[in-house]
């Protein structure tokens, strides 16, 4: 009991650490923002729970969008005006034109930084179509996006993390962030767990970038991996700071049947069709221009409504088949090898002979914390819906730019990750003065970090982490999907609200703190709780339907009312709070037009 109470005593010593600027995650954002800061000489840390490569971007498949136009003409003005569509027009339109713009130099820098993608037959990098992605605003369909086989994730990341490597960026590797250290609205660092030997650290820096991804394990059926639990926007929450547009969940409409594993959307790409149980290529009737490789939230819905109509496929007429027996073989194992691999394992299928069985699943959350194109994390002030949070910087699937609006264009995703890294270690440059004193952390700087981590460390409840986390999985699952209703939300809101008053009844029953996993978990769990429960509440709130926020009772766009971002809070309590960011039509520069709202034709 002694030596107990002594370790935890010794445990709980801070461990400080002093930076010029700590990234909290090491994913392709964290990553890229990592190795601009490390090369311009900012002393920098980057903190990751798990082993940087190991990060979810890894997962990532078909391709990184940009308008290089090597299989095809292109320009960049039409990017921008699919991504404006795309996103339903909730899209802020000068972050838009930033990424889109950036796009190309940021894939060059990528191919001279050794990323090995697939070549046509001149050399150039490869370019695959996918869904929305047009030429001549809408006429044709775009070959944009670059493509490394079906692994550009991992090439990706590898790439980027041997980068950092040469650069000698320096990594806390599964060092778990519990909590952002604020003082008076500023933002003065983190605290963090290792892992691996249980000590406690705290992380003073002139900038904390959010870098942890996204929240996609508050669902039940996922293709996000399961460390995917939103750590940074329920660091964000708890210190009080807004959740943007978290209503937004986007499906993938080829996730497989019952693993959820993701099925790229390359595999429509490059000829890949849906069927229904008719054989029927349904997606001629929903979007008779863009067929199969119209925008996610629209095939989404259409596989919804075939599964509902009762022409699903499968015993329970409860997915949809995916068909690329059609392709020549040496195609699939040239450009496909990863997707071939994933139906024989997790679907028992030979792609070659047989369909792969599929259904929409949860792939991306285009809300997060919110966020301008250069990365400052923003709030509101004296009446300003943009003042910077000092201190506090987003990037990626964690942030909210917002790019993506209501609904991600496929490969729009890898590109928001290196375009918005590179912006914020550009942006840094410009604002962080290397080696600059900072005044020391106020006395009681962690402490509560520190008290929630016992509170939780020692929780004696009734419920299992697992199991309160099952039912919040099956809650979002059924009340915030493709299609949502008043009444379905309100009852998910209901169990939310039951669900968050037994956050006090669980129990940890492992109570070391060398790599223990429950605890891990408990504290993953809190990041996730504090999101689905903003989620879920955003999603009642909002009555209308806009990209991939599907209202049955609300059918149509609302621009009147509803052309606004969702800024939410969460109160220790679980109580909701909203408050509204106007979208910004304005794009960047003279050189391209505004896109103002069109009606939707698919
Ligand atoms: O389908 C895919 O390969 C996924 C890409 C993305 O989400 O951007």
């Amino acid at each position: 009991m002694a030596e107990t109470q002594q370790n935890a005593a010794k445990a709980y010593e801070f461990v400080d650490h002093t930076y010029d600027v700590v990234v909290v995650g090491a994913g392709g954002a964290g990553l890229r923002a990592t190795l601009g800061l490390a090369e311009a000489g900012l002393r920098t840390a980057c903190v990751t729970k798990v082993f940087p490569t190991r990060s979810h971007t890894v997962a990532a498949q078909g391709g990184i969008s940009a308008s290089l136009g090597n299989m095809g003409e292109d320009n960049w003005r039409w990017h921008m005006y699919d991504t404006v569509k795309g996103s339903d027009w909730l899209g802020d339109q000068d972050a838009i034109e930033y990424m889109v713009r950036e796009a190309v130099p940021s894939i060059v820098e990528l191919e001279h930084y050794g990323m090995p993608f697939s070549r046509t037959e001149d050399g150039k990098i490869y370019q695959r179509p996918f869904g929305g992605m047009t030429t001549r605003f809408g006429e044709g369909i775009a070959q944009r996006t670059c493509a490394a086989a079906d692994r550009t994730g991992h090439a990706m990341l590898h790439t980027l993390y041997q980068q950092c490597l040469r650069a000698h960026a320096e990594f806390f590797i599964e060092y778990f962030a519990i909590d952002l250290i604020m003082e008076n609205g500023e933002c003065r660092g983190v605290v963090a767990w290792n892992l691996d030997d249980g000590t406690i650290h705290r992380f003073r820096a002139q900038k904390v970038i959010l870098a942890t991804g996204g929240y996609g394990r508050a669902y039940f059926s996922c293709t996000a991996a399961h460390t995917c639990t939103g750590d940074g926007g329920g660091m964000a929450l708890r210190a009080g700071l807004y959740a943007q547009d978290l209503e937004f969940v986007q499906f993938h409409p080829t996730g497989i049947y019952g693993s959820g594993c993701l099925i790229t959307e390359g595999v429509r790409g490059e000829g890949g069709y849906l069927t229904n149980s008719e054989g029927e290529r349904f997606m001629e009737r929903y979007a008779p221009s863009a067929k199969d490789l119209a925008s996610r939230d629209v095939v989404s819905r259409a596989m919804t409504m075939e599964i509902r109509d009762g022409r699903g496929v499968g015993g329970e007429n409860d997915h949809i088949h995916l068909h690329i027996e059609h392709l020549d073989p040496e195609l699939i194992n040239q450009r496909l090898p990863g997707i071939a691999e994933s139906a024989r394992i997790f679907a028992g299928v030979d792609v070659t002979r047989e369909p792969i069985p599929v259904i929409p699943t949860c792939h991306y959350n285009m809300g997060g914390v919110p966020a301008v194109y250069t990365g400052d994390v923003v709030t509101f002030k004296d009446g300003d819906p943009n003042a910077p949070v000092p201190g506090l910087m987003a990037i990626g699937e964690a942030a909210c730019v917002s790019v993506h609006g209501a609904n991600r264009l496929g490969s729009n995703s890898l590109l928001d990750l290196v375009v918005f890294g590179r912006a914020a270690a550009l942006h840094c440059q410009e604002t962080v003065k290397p080696g600059a004193t900072q005044a020391p952390l106020p006395a009681d700087a962690g402490q509560n970090s520190l008290d929630r981590l016992d509170r939780t460390r020692h929780a004696k409840g009734d419920m299992r982490v697992a199991e309160l986390r099952l039912e919040m999985q099956k809650t979002m699952q059924n009340h915030a999907a493709v299609f949502r209703t008043g009444e379905s939300l309100a009852e998910g809101n209901r169990k939310m609200e039951s669900l968050w008053t037994k956050r006090d009844d669980i129990s940890v029953s492992d109570s070391s703190l060398i790599w223990n996993s429950d605890l891990v978990e408990a504290l993953e769990l809190d990041n996730l709780m504090f999101q689905s429960r903003v989620t879920i509440a955003s999603a009642a709130n909002r009555e209308e339907s806009r990209g991939a926020h599907a209202r049955e009772d609300f059918p149509d766009r609302n621009d009147d009312q509803w052309m606004k971002h969702t800024m939410a809070t969460c109160g220790q309590d679980g109580k909701v709070e909203f408050a509204y960011r106007p979208v910004n039509l304005e794009p960047l520069s003279d050189e391209v037009q505004s896109f103002p709202p069109k009606a939707r034709v698919y």
